[in-house]
């Protein structure tokens, strides 16, 4: 009767450890049958390739052209951006923007940056920014960003060198105005590359100013 008892406990225990071991198994099966579908896992961790453009363009240029992006900038708040063949010339962390009108000068042959300046058009002396865009020279492509009040100070004399780089809206910039723009040194025609927002309080995205704009494009490389 003892040694029955003994071999019925060790019986329980036996069934016990082999259902648990059945158990386990048919868990970690399941497991298996769980994986993912092959093309699932690939499409998870292949990388999709991802073309990157000069400027962050939505589209790549052609050879012999420059990548430019210009943003103006927002109300009174963010500076102006300005990429050039993906070279961010100026922009509120490079901290070299500032109200009024930021403009930069390249080289139309080369690409290379010849210089960027911005210019208080609120309070500052106008007669500075005549004197740096009378001194451009030849072959030099004008990138031109707004921020906050690009207008107030304005005289013709700006508005016709401005002009004379083939804007069609430095004529009527005023107080406040959204204003990007490229064009260059004695342009005979007018610029494709400009967008204006004029400050109307009726429609204004910002309270007392306009929308920001943005420009992109590609401006050919001048042939020499
Ligand atoms: C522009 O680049 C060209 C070619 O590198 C050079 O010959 C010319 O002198 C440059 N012009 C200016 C204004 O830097």
């Amino acid at each position: 009767m003892r040694v029955s008892g003994v071999l019925r406990f060790l019986a329980l225990i036996f069934a016990l450890v082999t259902t648990w071991i059945c158990i386990r198994s048919y868990i970690s099966l399941n497991m298996k049958t769980l994986r993912l579908p092959r093309w699932l896992t690939d499409l998870a961790t292949k990388e999709i390739p991802v073309v990157r453009t000069k400027c962050g363009l939505t589209k790549p240029c052609p050879k012999e052209f420059f990548a430019f992006k210009i943003s103006s900038g927002a109300a009174n708040v963010v500076g102006p951006t300005m990429c050039f063949e993906n070279q961010v010339i100026m922009s509120p962390v490079k901290n070299n923007v500032g109200r009024g009108l930021n403009i930069a000068l390249v080289n139309g042959t080369s690409g290379t940056v010849l210089t960027q300046k911005s210019f208080d058009m609120y309070s500052g002396d106008v007669k500075l920014l005549v004197k740096f865009l009378k001194e451009i020279p030849e072959g030099t492509l004008v990138l031109v960003a707004s921020y906050d009040d690009p207008g107030t100070k304005m005289n013709d004399e700006t508005r016709k060198l401005l002009s004379s780089l083939g804007s069609s809206y430095a004529k009527q910039l005023g107080f406040r105005d959204s204003w990007v723009f490229l064009g260059a040194k004695d342009l005979k025609d007018k610029s494709p590359f400009e967008q204006f927002l004029k400050n109307n309080p009726s429609k204004n995205k910002y309270d007392g100013w306009p929308e920001l704009l943005e420009l992109e494009g590609c401006v050919p490389r001048k042939i020499v």
